[in-house]
């Protein structure tokens, strides 16, 4: 499913020798001598930070669990001893697996801190299964997923959850239990900032019932810390109970890695050369906590994320990656104008313009970091910063089948419809913009706040919500329905309701939103 860009093929096989003998047996499926699992740690369960699938196709998909009986130990390694561990899995159709449809082993190594990763393949197209781990005499929870419907195939309906933000210092995650429990969901989407790498204090601990040992109290910078960062805010019931509940992918904003950082550039002033390595120990965490292919394992600071896949003849995903190939903050207007000014970098532009140009779907949808539509110029870190990059996107999606950006980054709901000129605002509309407000961060937040008038001054924004949420999208091949929803609260407890703050409409071949007031409370 990966489609790498040619040029961009990382070298695994040195990376696969360097790592041994262990991760050549994860990436090849060998199956490794039993570590005596018996004598494992087991106070907590070794599945401390859940399970998850990902990378979903028609004939199967990834499957993640890492192994972690004291996921906070502050080493990073889940209190996992310093050896590998055979994990064997199990797919089935029924959640209770009478019947084996497929089963294998992986090796979890302390060099990818417990986690593993394997693709199981050889599955029906558009079913549901059920899958789970096994060490020893202990059961992970069981996770499900539903594989993709087979290329060509005409499909009747599609939904997907979109999330973004998660910083679990700022509250709970009652967005992920009510995702998980009321929708309809094929696919979860997460958008950006999975996890922050601010230190957490007393200060921005505003997650009532919390509380962190001063080992998180500082920025993460190495391995462990990024480790340690994962399995802190994997370790919410919500957000594990949303892995299990469906297949997810993902796209990251900054704080995967540091907070506005550029290309490979910090914004703290450190030498690239230095910074490179902060990047490389990211963006291994990373992947050694998401449901990943093995194509997206970092080869040292770089790795490509950028993925896509189809919905049988419905929908066209392409998974953007808007950080690590973007130029850096302008120096001025005339920079910042530049016709060669890039945010995706040439390689991925190129890809992007051709996938949407070739596609046989119905909807293309495309998932970046930041806000693609217009909004200020001031807003330098969004595509607001890459204008000319902007036009060249949206001159293609002028002319491809219903674009549909997703996005997530700014804390707040936002709906925008994206005209072909957005200095001309009596344009036409080439698609629409969906963002998705956070999960937790900046806590519980307002329906309006100082923020809004920057937003609702164009006639184009036709959304504008300032609390925490999710988005869920409905395709059908004759339209898309986007429905925001907010929960009012998320500092004090899990227990705040859903409510349906606004739903559109989007009809094939018609970019618009269309609100739906009637199905309000
Ligand atoms: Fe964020």
């Amino acid at each position: 499913m990966t489609q790498a860009h040619p040029s961009r093929h990382l070298d695994r096989r040195r990376l696969l020798q360097l790592s041994g003998a262990s991760a050549a047996a994860i990436a090849l499926g060998i199956s490794a001598p039993d570590a005596d699992a018996e004598s494992l740690p087991h106070r907590a369960g070794l599945f401390g930070l859940g399970v998850a699938s990902g990378a979903p196709r028609p004939d199967g998909a990834v499957l993640w669990t890492r192994l972690a009986p004291e996921p906070l130990a502050e080493d990073g390694h889940g209190g996992m001893p310093l050896r590998p561990a055979s994990v064997r899995w199990e797919v089935a159709r029924d959640p209770d697996f009478r019947r084996i449809d497929r089963r294998g082993q992986a090796l979890a190594t302390p060099e990818l801190a417990h986690a593993v990763h394997p693709r199981v393949e050889g599955l029906e197209p558009a079913t549901d299964y059920f899958y789970r781990f096994v060490v020893g005499r202990q059961i992970s929870p069981v996770g499900r997923f539903r594989t993709l419907p087979a290329a060509g195939m005409e499909v009747d309906s599609f939904s997907v959850g979109v999330v973004s933000c998660q910083a679990w210092y700022h509250g709970h995650f009652t967005t992920h239990k009510h995702l998980a429990a009321e929708e309809d969901l094929d696919l979860v989407l997460f958008v950006g900032d999975y996890i922050y790498e601010y230190g957490i204090t007393e200060a921005n601990l505003w997650r009532q019932g919390a509380e962190v040992t001063t080992a998180h109290a500082v920025e993460t910078e190495t391995l462990e810390q990024y480790r340690l960062r994962y399995s802190l805010f994997k370790s919410d019931p919500h957000l594990m109970t949303l892995h299990a509940r469906a297949p997810s992918v993902s796209v990251w904003d900054d704080h995967e890695v540091q907070n506005g950082y550029s290309g490979h550039s910090s914004t703290s002033g450190v030498p690239d050369e230095l910074f490179a390595h902060r990047i490389a120990v990211a963006y291994r965490a990373y992947y050694e906590n998401m449901p990943l292919d093995i194509a997206a394992l970092p080869d040292g600071p770089s790795t490509d994320i950028t993925t896509g896949f189809d919905v049988g003849t419905l929908a066209r995903f392409s998974l953007l990656d808007s950080r690590q190939f973007r130029d850096g903050e302008p120096e001025d207007t005339d920079e910042q104008y530049a016709e060669d000014r890039t945010i995706l970098g040439t390689e991925q532009e190129a890809w992007i313009e051709q996938r949407l140009i070739d596609s046989p779907a119905t909807w293309n949808l495309m998932a970046n970091g930041v806000v693609l539509a217009a909004i200020s110029e001031d807003r330098t870190d969004m595509w607001d910063g890459y204008p000319a990059a902007r036009q060249r996107l949206l001159d293609v999606m002028s002319v491809s089948r219903n674009p549909v950006m997703l996005t997530g980054d700014i804390h707040r709901h936002v709906a925008a419809e994206l005209k072909a000129d957005f200095a001309d605002p009596g344009s036409e509309n080439v698609g629409v913009e969906l963002i998705c407000t956070s999960v937790a961060s900046d806590g519980d937040g307002a329906p309006t706040d100082s923020y809004t008038d920057d937003w609702t001054q164009h006639e184009y924004v036709k959304l504008y919500d300032g609390r925490r949420g999710y988005v869920h999208v409905r395709l059908t091949p004759e339209e898309m329905v986007s429905s925001f929803y907010i929960v009012e609260w998320v500092e004090a407890d899990d227990s705040a309701p859903r409510e349906l703050r606004a739903r559109f409409r989007t009809p094939a071949d018609d970019p618009r939103l269309s609100p739906v007031t009637e199905e309000l409370r």
